[in-house]
């Protein structure tokens, strides 16, 4: 009996192929080991997938996703992925990748009541209440664009503060966090400038990134 899935069990079986027939070697060499350099904390939203949209192939990029792209000292499953992907395969880059047009930035800004999902959406409405002030000096059309890129930068600041991102500093270990936001119109990252590299650079970079956020111009 067929799979009411059997397209997408076709689409592998093809997409395979295709790979194995460019590279032999392909799923051999990759099945052994995976050497990552980047960790991609991202939206769940189906519009943002990582490999995809930096071009990468599978075993170039660790990927942990929630709602919001959101980095929580809570959160076990986003800190387990980040202290795996820092200690044991050594990511040089974590990169915390929001998007515009984020439906849960969007219900945190309007604050619409969802159900359960509201009490994770809350840590973006602390973000709105944190910046309150900037926020109404943009003009509504511009507020959800903003609010996307605050809490990317607030989540790289949550990130820098975890005891994962501080140790492997203390160690000497090569690592930098990054706050990216992605356009969905045009498929286009914009940097939003707030790259972190050693704990005592955090707050001046934080500063920086708040002061001259991308949805201004
Ligand atoms: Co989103």
């Amino acid at each position: 009996m067929n799979s009411p899935l059997q397209h997408l069990l076709d689409n592998n079986r093809r997409w395979s192929a295709d790979l194995t027939r460019e590279d032999p070697q392909f799923f051999s060499e990759l099945a052994k080991q995976q050497a990552p350099k980047y960790l991609w904390v991202g939206c769940s939203d189906s519009r943002v997938p990582a490999n995809q949209l930096l071009g990468l192939a599978p075993g170039e990029v660790f990927v942990h996703r929630n709602i919001s792209n959101l980095v929580l000292h809570s959160d076990m499953n986003c800190l387990s992925v980040l202290q795996f992907a820092i200690e044991v395969l050594k990511v040089e880059h974590v990169l915390i990748v929001g998007h515009y047009g984020c439906g849960g930035v969007k219900a945190a800004l309007d604050g619409q009541r969802l159900g359960l999902i509201d009490n994770w959406l809350r840590y973006i409405g602390d973000t709105l209440e944190k910046h309150q002030a900037q926020m109404e000096q943009v003009s509504p059309s511009l507020r959800h664009a903003r609010l996307c890129e605050l809490n990317v930068i607030e989540q790289v600041a949550n990130a820098c503060h975890t005891t994962v991102v501080r140790e492997a500093w203390d160690r000497g270990q090569e690592l930098t966090v990054h706050g990216w936001c992605y356009g969905l119109e045009d498929g286009h990252i914009h940097d939003l400038g707030t790259d972190v590299n050693r704990f005592d650079a955090l707050e001046a970079s934080y500063q920086r990134a708040v002061g001259q956020l991308v949805s201004a111009a």
